[in-house]
């Protein structure tokens, strides 16, 4: 059986209005190119989406994991994208994710987001993807644990054999660079133990217990840790595949129906609630830069392509009604949150500002402390 492997890679090069949207020329140009890899058989199917000031392509094709003309495909269209577009028209934060000069095998360390994930196609295989702007990798720690790790949100975890066996989460610390596999539910107070603290522990993959199938896939970098600056957030990108021995699609989305607080908004400084939106109809980011929001399209995967409801173009899956209402509760919680302005914490801790702006103010007032007698 053929395998198949979805890559979703990620960068925000430039936008208009600051941090707002990309310009639609940058669009043109990464489908453009993309169209020419689909021509030559690099990729079976791809699609470009954006969401806040980020670019994403979604790419099929049958290279597996980590191939090196697939991510200098991505490389190469962020860098022509800044250098022809972003740079010319003077956009905020032209080329801003590209921490690197030349690529050198992997976008991995560079500066742009990567999720991947590879598998042997099933009779009927759906996927979702999840995209953030305004947050970080930490913001689907929450989510996952409850698609794969709550019965109380996963029926399917009680209910069908195939989940009942549990999901193994593989958990990066992305502050020294090591990783852990730990078993749902067995483990699932050592899980909670790390994914709780989303600054430092992320979740890379899942797989389903019963067999090592791969369940999902996260995209992990984190731009400051990585610039040893502030660059932006990271906006990470999550694959997650559903049905017939996977959760449900309506048991991967129910998570985002509480807008939960994730590290980001303003400055990459604030705490705020991931406000789950339509990437059809909701393209602003306008309130104190935000509030931080995901957006979730759905495809089948046939014959390693991209089916979505018109071609590749994606099932819009919070483009329902029923997000009113959680969209309602993120600007409730968003505008209390302001209320609290610069006190934690509304604001980040200061070890998560580390690479902000606020620390050279504060090593101002250094010389102006004195020993309390
Ligand atoms: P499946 O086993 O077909 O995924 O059944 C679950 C379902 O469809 C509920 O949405
Ligand atoms: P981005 O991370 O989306 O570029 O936004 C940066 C920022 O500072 C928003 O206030
Ligand atoms: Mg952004």
């Amino acid at each position: 059986m053929v395998r198949t492997t979805v890559t979703v890679i990620k960068a925000d090069v430039g936008s208009v209005a600051g941090h707002h949207r990309p310009h639609q020329k940058m669009i043109d140009y990464a489908k453009r190119k993309l169209a020419e890899a689909e021509e030559t058989g690099l990729l079976k199917s791809f699609y470009v989406y954006s969401i806040g000031d980020d670019i994403g392509l979604v790419m099929t094709h049958h290279r597996g994991e980590g191939d090196s003309e697939i991510h200098k495909l991505a490389w190469d269209t962020f860098k022509e994208i800044t250098e022809k577009i972003a740079k010319p028209l003077k956009l905020y934060g032209a080329g801003q994710d590209l921490l690197k000069e030349s690529f050198s095998g992997n976008v991995r360390g560079m500066g742009p987001g990567v999720a991947e994930l590879e598998f042997e196609e099933r009779a009927s295989d759906p996927i979702v993807v999840f995209a953030a702007d305004k947050t970080e990798p930490g913001a689907w720690n929450l989510p996952l644990y409850k698609i794969f790790a709550d019965p109380f949100n996963t029926a399917g975890l009680v209910i069908d054999p195939k989940l009942h066996e549990g999901f193994i989460f593989e958990i990066v610390n992305i502050r020294e660079g090591t990783k852990v596999k730990l078993k749902a539910p067995e483990e699932l107070y050592d899980i909670l133990g790390l994914l709780g603290t989303p600054g430092t522990y992320c979740v890379s993959k899942v797989y389903r217990a019963s067999d090592g199938e791969p369940a999902a896939a996260a995209s992990i970098s984190r731009l400051s840790l990585l610039a040893g600056r502030y660059v932006g957030k990271d906006e990470p990108v999550l694959i997650v595949r559903a049905q017939s021995g996977f959760p449900a699609i309506g048991e991967i989305l129910a998570p985002f129906a509480i807008p939960y607080l994730v590290a980001g908004w303003m400055r990459g400084s604030h705490n705020g609630p991931l406000m789950p939106v339509s990437f059809r109809k909701h393209s602003a980011i306008s309130f104190f830069d935000g509030p931080p929001r995901v957006i979730a399209m759905g495809w089948q995967i046939a014959d390693g392509k991209l089916v979505g409801v018109d071609g590749v173009e994606p099932a819009d899956l919070f483009d329902d009604p029923f997000w009113d209402y959680s969209r309602q509760l993120a600007s409730q919680i968003a505008i209390y949150m302001r209320t609290m302005g610069e006190f934690m914490p509304a604001r980040l801790e200061p070890s998560e500002l580390e690479y902000t702006t606020l620390p050279q103010i504060l090593k101002r007032l250094e010389k102006k402390f004195e020993l309390i007698k």
